[in-house]
Formats: C-alpha cells, sequence, structure tokens
C-alpha cells in the first residue's frame, strides 16, 4: 500500500469515527426518555407465587396465592420492599391489589390470567372526578389489577402476560347485560412512583392502564393488544395525574391508544384535579379511533403534554385533542410533534363537542377553554381528510398553531381540505393548505415562539 492509499484510509476511518462518535452524542441529545423519573429500587427480598400455593396450570383459581403474597409483602415490611416472582406457567385469578414497595415481576412465559367469572369482582365506588361509573351509574368493577394510596411499585419482568380475558364483558356490553362499569386491567390511584415496563397487556375488559391522582410514573417498553372491535379498550389513560412519561411502547387497541384525561363535567370541575406534564413519546400502533387523544374528559385542565415521534399506521384519527359544553376546565400548552401516520380517516381532529355527559345536570355554561396547541411536522399517506377544528362559537379555541404538516390521500383516497370554525392561530408549510381561519390570523405572532 502506498503512502496516499494509507492516509486516505487512515483519514476515512477517522472520519467514520469521528461520525459515529458524532451520531452517538447526537443521538443521545435528540432521544431523551423516562429513565430517572421514578426511582428503581433493588429488592433483596424476592418471594415466588408458587411459595404461596400458587399453581400456574390454566385452571386452578389463584386469587387466594396472590393476596396472601402481597398481604405477606404488606405486612413484612422487609427493608427495601419484596418482588413477587410469576415463573412460566398461566396463572388464573381473581382480581387483587398490589401494595407499596413491591415489584411484581413476570417471567418470559408468565401469564396472570382473569377469571371469566364477573361474580369474583367487587363492586368499588365510582371516582370522585367521574360521579358514577363510566358506562354505567353507581359503582364500578374493581379493575383487575387494583392500587390505592401506594408508592414505590414496579410492575416488569421478562415480557410475561397480564391478560384479562376480556371477551365476555365486551359480549356483556354488546348484549346491554352489564350491570356497572367494566373493570380497567391495571388501575392505581392516588398513588407516586410507579415504574410499568416490559410487560404485555391483552385484552382487557375496559381501559387497559389507568393512572388517575397519581404522580411521577413511567410506563415504557409495553405492548398493549386488544382487537381493533373491542370496546373501549384504551391502552393508556393517565388521568387528573402529573408527571407522567410513556415511552417506547407499542399499542393496538379498539380505543384510543393514549387519551390524557382529567374528570368529568360537573364532577371533575368539584373534584379539580388537572393532568399535567406529560410526556409521551416513541408509540407505535393501530386503532379504529385515536392515536394520540386529549379527553374527552377533561374537567380538571390538561396542561403541558408534549406527544411526539408517534407512528400510527391503519387509525381513525391520527391526533384527537376533544372536549365538550360541561365541561369546564383549560386545556392549554399541548404539543404534538413528529407524527407519522399511514391510513387514517382524519389526520387532526381539534373539537368541543365531543364525548357524552354523566347526567343531566352538567353546567351548560361551563365552557372548556382550548388554547396554545402546536401541531408540527406531521406526516401522513392515504388520509382521507386533514384535520377539523371546531371551536365553541361562546369559547374559540385560540393559539392554534400549524406548522410542517403534510398530510396526502392516497391512489383511491381523495383528500377532502381543512374545515375549521370558531378558531384562530397560524399556520406555515401545511399542506393540503388549511382554513382561512388560521392563515389570514392576525394572532400568528402568538404562534410564532413555539416553533
Ligand atoms: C383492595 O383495597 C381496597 C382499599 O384500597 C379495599 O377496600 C378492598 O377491600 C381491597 N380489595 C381486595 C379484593 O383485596
Ligand atoms: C420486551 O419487549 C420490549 C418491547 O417490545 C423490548 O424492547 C425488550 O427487549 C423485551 N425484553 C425482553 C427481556 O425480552
Amino acid at each position: 500500500m502506498n503512502r496516499r492509499d494509507y492516509y486516505s484510509i487512515w483519514l476515512c476511518f477517522g472520519a467514520v469515527t469521528i461520525l459515529s462518535m458524532h451520531f452517538a452524542s447526537f443521538a443521545s441529545a435528540e432521544w431523551p426518555t423516562c429513565s430517572g423519573m421514578v426511582p428503581v429500587n433493588y429488592r433483596n427480598d424476592k418471594i415466588s407465587i408458587t411459595d404461596y400455593g400458587g399453581v400456574g396450570d390454566g385452571v386452578t383459581l389463584n386469587t387466594k396465592a396472590f393476596r396472601a403474597a402481597i398481604y405477606r409483602i404488606e405486612h413484612l415490611k422487609r427493608r427495601g420492599g419484596t418482588l413477587l416472582y410469576i415463573p412460566p406457567g398461566e396463572y388464573l385469578t381473581g382480581p387483587f391489589n398490589l401494595t407499596s414497595r413491591m415489584t411484581l415481576y413476570l417471567a418470559r412465559g408468565a401469564v396472570i390470567k382473569a377469571t371469566m367469572d364477573s361474580r369474583h369482582w367487587p363492586v368499588v365506588p365510582p371516582l370522585p372526578s367521574y360521579g358514577r361509573g363510566r358506562e354505567r351509574p353507581g359503582g364500578r368493577y374493581m379493575s383487575f389489577i387494583h392500587g390505592d394510596g401506594l408508592h414505590d411499585v414496579i410492575i416488569t419482568g421478562e415480557n410475561g402476560t397480564i391478560d384479562g380475558q376480556g371477551g365476555i364483558w365486551w359480549n356483556m356490553w354488546r348484549l346491554g347485560t352489564l350491570l356497572f362499569t367494566r373493570p380497567n386491567l391495571i388501575e392505581l390511584m392516588n398513588s407516586r412512583d410507579i415504574l410499568i415496563s416490559n410487560v404485555v397487556f391483552k385484552n382487557s375488559p375496559f381501559w387497559n392502564i389507568h393512572p388517575v391522582y397519581c404522580s411521577n410514573v413511567v410506563i415504557r417498553y409495553v405492548t398493549i393488544l386488544a382487537p381493533s372491535n373491542s370496546p373501549n379498550t384504551d391502552g393508556i389513560d393517565p388521568d387528573s395525574s402529573s408527571h407522567v412519561c410513556i415511552e417506547d411502547s407499542h399499542i393496538t387497541t379498539g380505543d384510543d391508544l393514549v387519551a390524557v384525561k382529567s374528570g368529568w363535567d360537573e364532577y371533575g370541575i368539584a373534584y379539580g384535579r388537572p393532568s399535567h406534564d406529560i410526556t409521551i413519546r416513541r408509540i407505535t400502533g393501530s386503532s379504529p379511533f385515536a392515536g394520540i387523544a386529549i379527553g374527552s374528559e377533561t374537567s380538571g385542565g390538561i396542561q403541558n403534554i408534549v406527544a411526539e415521534h408517534i407512528n400510527l399506521f391503519n387509525v381513525g384519527i391520527g391526533i384527537h385533542l376533544k372536549t365538550n359544553i360541561g365541561r369546564g376546565g383549560v386545556i392549554r400548552n399541548i404539543t404534538f410533534s413528529n407524527i407519522y401516520m399511514q391510513n387514517a380517516r382524519k389526520g387532526v381532529k381539534i373539537s368541543g363537542d365531543v364525548g357524552d355527559h354523566p347526567d343531566e345536570y352538567y353546567n351548560t355554561n361551563a365552557l372548556p377553554i382550548v388554547k396554545d396547541v402546536t401541531v408540527k411536522n406531521v406526516w401522513g399517506d392515504n388520509v382521507q381528510q386533514p384535520g377539523l377544528i371546531h371551536g365553541l362559537r361562546n369559547a374559540p379555541f385560540t393559539g392554534i398553531c400549524l406548522s410542517n404538516i403534510h398530510l396526502r390521500g392516497g391512489q383511491r383516497v381523495r383528500n377532502s381540505g381543512w374545515q375549521c370554525s370558531d378558531v384562530s392561530g397560524g399556520a406555515v408549510q401545511v399542506s393540503p393548505w388549511p382554513c382561512s381561519q388560521l392563515t389570514s390570523s392576525q394572532q400568528w405572532g402568538a404562534c410564532s415562539s413555539s416553533f
């Protein structure tokens, strides 16, 4: 090899090294994570469900084993908390409560399976911010895995499965025979420092993961699956909760993949607990309803939400901000960015006439306030309608900023235009070109800071 070749190879190698170093630092700067948001305590004390009589044959009912194991964790209070190990096998059980300072660890091949007998499901009081069950008046069935007033709870493992066997519940809904609101797969109330990772959630009776009145919640590396025709099987619904981080997950269900909520009409207004400081990033999935939603229960207010790097495929509405008259609440400082969608009915929908009411006592003067919503860097193929933004006549939506949004139809998909009413804000680099309310706006100055 002559000297010149030697130098050029060396130069080339050096350039690659420098470039890859550059990309490494670029990547870590560019890909923030939820790490460090909640303490991850190592548990010295470990027990197995089999020590408490658990049998993973798919037939034996293990409710007593789960309750006994968790009772032991709660009452022995081992330093640093306790890990409850679920070995490979199918553990059929009725619903159970978690406790503080515990890790529920599902081994590879472990399945915690909900019993299909609804007589095993206690009925618990409605959430104060909803005033009644979400779908039936009165109480609601306890969640399959439930927790109230907890801290330091980890649900993790080697991608074992929590299976709600929701089919019987979906059928009761279809037949109209439900006595109470269906159970969530997991609900944690009034809790903090929660980590849910490396678990598969399957066939929830109702919403999958419901943190309500919680703070410091991390949900990452989860897979959530339910058939596209399963009713109300939302993926993750942070509700009147703050400092929630959801990332690197795949969600394919029959309803919204992620929906940020904060209570329902007069009950939510009275309870007054907002959802705020929530990050949703690097989510992929499909849904006949929304990819990422805000609402429709928004009565406590929803602020400081970022949803970014979302990949949607076969979705009803890519981005959906939904509220209603009677909700009250302030929805502000919401940012959706770097969203890609393929095959969507609608790209973006922001609207004040979505969702039902708990009863006839809602206050028709309680108008929601929607302001400072930024939607940027959005691409879509086969999108039937790019966007629909309908504010309320007596409470127009303001500061709605659209930038760098390209939502195309497809070979067989005619792309109709944007539709807007009672909205102001601005738009740059949006195709198809959005409605005149945004493009001719005097409020452009209010938008420009967010780009
Ligand atoms: C679960 O905990 C709640 C308190 O948060 C309690 O009222 C209920 O009886 C417990 N249920 C079961 C099945 O252990
Ligand atoms: C579990 O699934 C997640 C998400 O799909 C993946 O990133 C992770 O590597 C898997 N973990 C194990 C232990 O298989």
